[in-house]
């Protein structure tokens, strides 16, 4: 990032920690202007923290860096981070830069569609990419923690990027960004809420959470509040998650793959290289 100029634009997004501008970064060795993505974030200041905090820096560099040198083609890319100059008084600021994705996120594009949900054979098709950046990110040790449609990008081109690593395992400086990091009620892994222990099988019970969310236009028990939705998928068994409205509209080999991520011991569901042999991936799509 050294010597390269930063300029942003319009609000992109909110989420729980950070907004996210449309932005341009100058001065690249070619003299090109880049469009990008500035995620910026403000550390929580704390009476406690002050040797934390002003390690932050260093920490969210790194961790960047390390996010950085990941490429998948369903993996957000990550350019780097610069902390911008704030009144001492203030609490310090980051500019998390990355690959800019004109389509938003999946929470914005069923909003945009008038069913609040999308045809199964675009499931497909997102679902086959969300699997393929899961079990890259597996392979390289990482945990994401959050997959849910707000945090799943759309590019100009139509490919799915899997973002915000702010809860992943590895990423320890991007989780003090944030005051709870457990994930999101709706998408949480049934380990999670029972034991407080949570590996790779985590994601793929909220894999299952986000698919059935884009096929049927809601998160399972949506219309509950969020830490009661959480129970409810606790204890109620996951055939219970799909309405009988919703039953009916979706395919069998689409309610198998749910069941598949939603099987309720983290040792017995299928790893995401397993899942991206399931038949409803695997199907041939006619255009
Ligand atoms: N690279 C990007 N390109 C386009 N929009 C983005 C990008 N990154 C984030 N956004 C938008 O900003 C929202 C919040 O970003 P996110 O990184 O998920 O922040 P938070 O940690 O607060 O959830 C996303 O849901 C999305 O709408
Ligand atoms: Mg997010």
């Amino acid at each position: 990032m050294a010597g390269r100029q930063l300029k942003l634009h319009h609000l992109l997004g909110k989420g729980a920690s950070a907004k996210v501008y449309a932005g341009s970064l100058f001065g690249g060795r070619d003299g090109a202007t880049q469009k990008v993505a500035v995620k910026q974030v403000t550390v929580k200041q704390s009476r406690r923290a002050g040797a934390a905090q002003t390690n932050m820096g260093a920490v969210l560099e790194q961790e960047v860096k390390m996010l950085s040198q990941l490429s998948h083609p369903s993996i957000v890319g990550y350019l780097g981070v610069f902390r911008p100059r704030v009144p001492p008084q203030q609490p310090p600021q980051y500019m998390i830069i990355m690959e800019y994705c004109a389509g938003g996120s999946f929470d914005q594009v069923l909003k945009s569609v008038p069913t609040h949900y999308l045809p199964e054979h675009e499931v497909v098709v997102i679902t086959r990419q969300v699997v393929a950046g899961l079990a890259y990110l597996h392979s390289k040790g990482i945990m994401h923690r959050d997959i849910k449609p707000s945090n799943m990008l759309l590019t100009e081109r139509g490919q799915i990027k899997i973002s915000d690593f702010d809860c992943s395992t590895q990423c320890v400086g991007m989780q003090s960004l944030r005051r709870t990091c457990i994930g999101t009620p709706h998408y949480i892994a049934p380990e999670i809420v029972l034991t407080e222990t949570s590996s790779f099988p985590a994601d793929v019970w909220s894999l299952g959470c986000t698919v059935f969310h884009l096929a049927s236009g809601d998160a399972p028990f949506g219309s509950l509040k969020g830490v009661a939705a959480m129970y409810r998928m606790v204890e109620r068994p996951p055939s219970e998650f799909i309405p009988a409205d919703v039953r009916s509209r979706i395919s069998d080999v689409l309610v198998d793959f749910l069941m598949a991520c939603w099987v309720r011991d983290p040792k017995g569901r299928p790893t995401a290289p397993q899942l991206a042999q399931h038949a409803f991936l695997r199907q041939q799509l006619s255009s």
